[in-house]
C-alpha cells in the first residue's frame, strides 16, 4: 500500500515562511465588484423560478429513511440533506460529494461513522438528488454554494464542522475555508486535493497546454465535452457506456480519452469499457436511477462554471487573508487517477497548509477512492479526525 505521511514543497505561485504556506493573489477590481453585484441581483430574481423537479431517491441502508431533511436556502433553492445529530462531544462531519455523484456517494463512510456518535451532514449538493436543480450555471458558483451550506448548518445549529470532500465536493469545501474559515475545524480532501483562490484565473486553454507539457497529456479536456450543448444528451444516450467509462476498471483509458474531442467520441462510438468491482449491481443501480429521474442537465453546471469564467469571476471576491488554510488537512491521493493526477508530485501546487497540520496519505485507487477502498479511507479519516483534539 506504501501508505506515507508527507510533507508537500512550496510551488512558485507560494512560499512558505513560519511552517505555512502563502499564496498571493491579486486584489478583486471594482468591476469584478459590479459584476458581483449584478450577478447576485440576477440570481436573487431568478432563483426561485428555477424547475422545482425532485426526486424522491432517498439512499437506503445504512441511510436511516427517517432523518433525512429538506431546507429552503436562503436564495430560495431546496437542499435536500442527510442529517444525524452529533454525540456530546463529537464533532459533525460534512460531506461533499462531487460529480455524477448524490449524498449515496457516503455509504460506506456514513456506515461507519454514524455508529460512532459523530454528527453527520450529507447532502445531496446542487443540481442533484433530491436538491433543486437549476438550469443556469451561475446559481452554481462558489459563493453561492457555500453559502447555501452555511445556511444548512445555521438551520442544523452547528457552530462548526469537519469537512470530508472528493471530486468537485473539494472546490467547494476549498471555497469554505476560503468564505467561511471560522466554521469549520478541518478538511479532508479525498482525490482533489486544495483548489487555491487563483486556479481558475488561468484560462482553461492555457491549463490545458500546461498539462500536455508536464503531464503528456491534456487531462481536463473533457471539461470542454461536458460544458458543451448536449453533452446531456449525448451521456443520456449512452448511459451504460458513460457509467462504465465513469468507473472504468482500467483508469490508463482515461489517458487516451482525455484529449480534446476524445470522450465525445468515446461515448458516440459506445466503446466497450468495463466498471470496477466494488460498486455492486444492486448500487449501481441506485446511482445511475438518481440521474434517470433528476438528469444530467444541472449537474454538468458544475463544468460550465470551471471551462468557462464564471468561477473565475467569482473567486475574485475571496478575501485575500483567507487564501491560506490555517487548520489541519488531510489529503487522500488516488495514485491510479490519470485525470486528477492526484500523486503528491501534481499535487504540491495545489495543497496549502502549514506543515504542522497536514497529512497525507496515498492509495494504490483509481478516482472514486471512499468506495474504492472504504476500510483503509474510514480507518485514516477515524485516525486523523481523533488526532485533531476536538
Ligand atoms: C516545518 O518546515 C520548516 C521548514 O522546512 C522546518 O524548519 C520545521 O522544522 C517544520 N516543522 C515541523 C513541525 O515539521
Ligand atoms: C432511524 O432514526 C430514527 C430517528 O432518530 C430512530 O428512531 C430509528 O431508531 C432509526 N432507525 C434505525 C434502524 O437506526
Ligand atoms: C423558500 O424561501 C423563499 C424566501 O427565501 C420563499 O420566497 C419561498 O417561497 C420558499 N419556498 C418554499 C418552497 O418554501
Ligand atoms: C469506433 O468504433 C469502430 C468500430 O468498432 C472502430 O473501428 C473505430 O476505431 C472506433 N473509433 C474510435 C475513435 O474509437
Amino acid at each position: 500500500m506504501g501508505l506515507k505521511n508527507r510533507i508537500l514543497a512550496s510551488t512558485p505561485s507560494a512560499f512558505v515562511e513560519d511552517h505555512a504556506v502563502y499564496i498571493y493573489l491579486s486584489a478583486p477590481t471594482s468591476s469584478s465588484m459590479l459584476f458581483q453585484a449584478l450577478s447576485s441581483l440576477l440570481l436573487a430574481l431568478t432563483a426561485s423560478a428555477s424547475p422545482a423537479l425532485l426526486p424522491r431517491v432517498d439512499a437506503p441502508a445504512p441511510f436511516n429513511s427517517s432523518l433525512f431533511k429538506d431546507f429552503n436556502v436562503s436564495r430560495g433553492l431546496n437542499y435536500h440533506y442527510y442529517a444525524v445529530p452529533a454525540d456530546t462531544g463529537k464533532p459533525t462531519l460534512l460531506f461533499l460529494h462531487g460529480f455524477p455523484s448524490t449524498s449515496y456517494d457516503w455509504r460506506h463512510q456514513v456506515a461507519f461513522f454514524q455508529d460512532k456518535g459523530y454528527g453527520l451532514l450529507v447532502p445531496d449538493m446542487l443540481g442533484y438528488g433530491g436538491t433543486s436543480k437549476p438550469l443556469d450555471p451561475q446559481h452554481y458558483v462558489s459563493s453561492l454554494v457555500t453559502r447555501d451550506i452555511v445556511n444548512i448548518l445555521d438551520a442544523e445549529g452547528i457552530d462548526q464542522a469537519v469537512v470530508v470532500s472528493h471530486d468537485w465536493g473539494s472546490k467547494t469545501a476549498s471555497r469554505l475555508a476560503n468564505y467561511f474559515p471560522e466554521r469549520f475545524l478541518a478538511y479532508a480532501f479525498l482525490v482533489v486535493g486544495y483548489t487555491t483562490p487563483d486556479y481558475f484565473a488561468t484560462p482553461f486553454e492555457e491549463r490545458l497546454s500546461l498539462d500536455k507539457a508536464v503531464l503528456g497529456y491534456e487531462r481536463f479536456a473533457y471539461w470542454n465535452f461536458m460544458a458543451s450543448k448536449g453533452a446531456d444528451q449525448l451521456i443520456m444516450n449512452n448511459f451504460d457506456s458513460f457509467w462504465n467509462t465513469t468507473f472504468q476498471n482500467d483508469t490508463t483509458k482515461t489517458i487516451t480519452s482525455s484529449p480534446l474531442g476524445a470522450l465525445e467520441v468515446f461515448f458516440r462510438n459506445d466503446t466497450a469499457v468495463f466498471a470496477a468491482d466494488y460498486v455492486t449491481p444492486e448500487e449501481r443501480a441506485i446511482q445511475m436511477e438518481a440521474f434517470r429521474q433528476g438528469g444530467i442537465v444541472a449537474p454538468l453546471n458544475w463544468y460550465k462554471v470551471a471551462r468557462y469564467p464564471y468561477e473565475q469571476q467569482d473567486d475574485k471576491s475571496i478575501p485575500h487573508k483567507n487564501a491560506l488554510i490555517r487548520s489541519p488537512i488531510f489529503f487522500g491521493a488516488a495514485l491510479r487517477d490519470y485525470i486528477t493526477a492526484s500523486a503528491p508530485v501534481y499535487m504540491a501546487g495545489a495543497l496549502v497548509a502549514s506543515n504542522y497540520t497536514a497529512t497525507i496519505r496515498e492509495y494504490n485507487s483509481d478516482h472514486w477512492l471512499q468506495m474504492a477502498l472504504p476500510d483503509q479511507v474510514n480507518g485514516d479519516l477515524l485516525e486523523w479526525i481523533e488526532g485533531l483534539g476536538l
